[in-house]
Order: structure tokens, then sequence, then C-alpha cells
């Protein structure tokens, strides 16, 4: 009888520990999850922003309709499952996305996304859009990279 009293005050005692540890995490996972800054703030002077990743510097001449359909396929084939091309699926939709990005910026997303949604305050702030979701590295080569660059040119 004693031990039952016992372990009746455990299990009391143990609901209060959980209880105010529980609301301690929300409000504090809340405060994190808060953002007041939009996106195109952060945004302003895209074409300065070149990102964090291995392309320093890159011109893009006129559009090579050839391997843009060579990238329509690797898009077609790695990044389907999170991207449609003209909505937003899990991640933002690639149309016209030469307009708030520059060339550099999309290819070390996509060659260095980690890194990117780390320290990129414009990546950053569309990992908190995505809730947490983040973009993640499909190995791709900077060749394989810039063929689907010059896809998104054709959206
Ligand atoms: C697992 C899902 C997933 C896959 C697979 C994926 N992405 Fe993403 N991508 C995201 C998410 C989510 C974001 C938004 C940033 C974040 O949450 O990290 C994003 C962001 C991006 C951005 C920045 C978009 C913008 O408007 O600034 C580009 C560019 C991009 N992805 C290209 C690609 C390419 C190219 C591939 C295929 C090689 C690919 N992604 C595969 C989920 C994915």
């Amino acid at each position: 009888m004693k031990s039952l009293s016992y372990s009746f005050l455990f299990v009391v005692l143990s609901f209060f520990s959980c209880g105010s540890q529980g609301t301690g995490e929300s409000s504090g996972s809340n405060e994190k999850t808060k953002s007041e800054t939009p996106i195109s703030v952060v945004n302003q002077d895209f074409m300065a922003n070149k990102g964090i990743g291995p392309v320093k510097s890159l011109t893009l001449g006129a559009l090579d309709e050839a391997i843009a359909a060579e990238g329509k396929t690797l898009f077609d084939g790695y990044c389907v499952a999170c991207h449609n091309p003209t909505e937003k699926l899990i991640g933002p939709a690639p149309k016209g996305i030469l307009e708030r990005r520059s060339p550099e910026w999309i290819m070390n997303m996509i060659l260095n996304p980690m890194e990117m949604t780390e320290k990129d305050p414009v990546a950053k702030k569309q990992l908190e859009e995505a809730n947490g979701v983040p973009m993640i590295s499909m190995g791709l080569t900077e060749e394989q990279a810039r063929k689907i660059l010059e896809y998104f040119r054709t959206l």
C-alpha cells in the first residue's frame, strides 16, 4: 500500500514537471519562428547578393535553348519532388527567379543550400517561410546547375 502511494505521488509530480517544461519550450520556439522583416526588404539589392558558395562571378550571354532543354531534363529528374516550375510547392517556384536573384546566388543555392540557409539572409528567410523545410543538396556538378539555371531563364 505504501509503495502504491509513492508511485502515485511520482506520477503526479512528473505530470506537473512535464507541464511546466512544455509551456516553456513552446513559448521559446514561438519567438524563434516569429519574423518581422519581409523577404522583399532582405532582398533589396539582389544583384549585389551573390550568395555563399563556389560560384563567385557569372555573366549570362544569349539564351541557349539546347542547354535549357538539358536543364529541364535535370530539373524534372532531381527537383520536381519539391519544386513546380510555375507554382509554389514545398519550395518556391523558379518562374521569374532571375528578376529577384543574381545568377551566382541561384547557382550557390543549388550547389550549397545548407550553408546558404544558415548564413545568407535571403535563403534564411526562405527557410523560415517554408516552415523550416530545408532545401537539400542534390550533389549536382557546377555544369549541371548551370544547365538548370539556363532552363530557369525560359520560365
Ligand atoms: C526536399 C525538397 C527540395 C528538393 C529536392 C529541392 N529543393 Fe530547392 N528548395 C526547397 C525549399 C524548401 C526551398 C526554400 C528554402 C528552404 O526552405 O531551405 C528551396 C529553394 C530553392 C531555390 C531558391 C528559390 C528562390 O526563389 O529563391 C532554388 C533556386 C532551388 N531551391 C533550386 C532547386 C533545384 C535546382 C533543385 C534540384 C536540383 C532543388 N531545388 C531541389 C526544397 C527542395
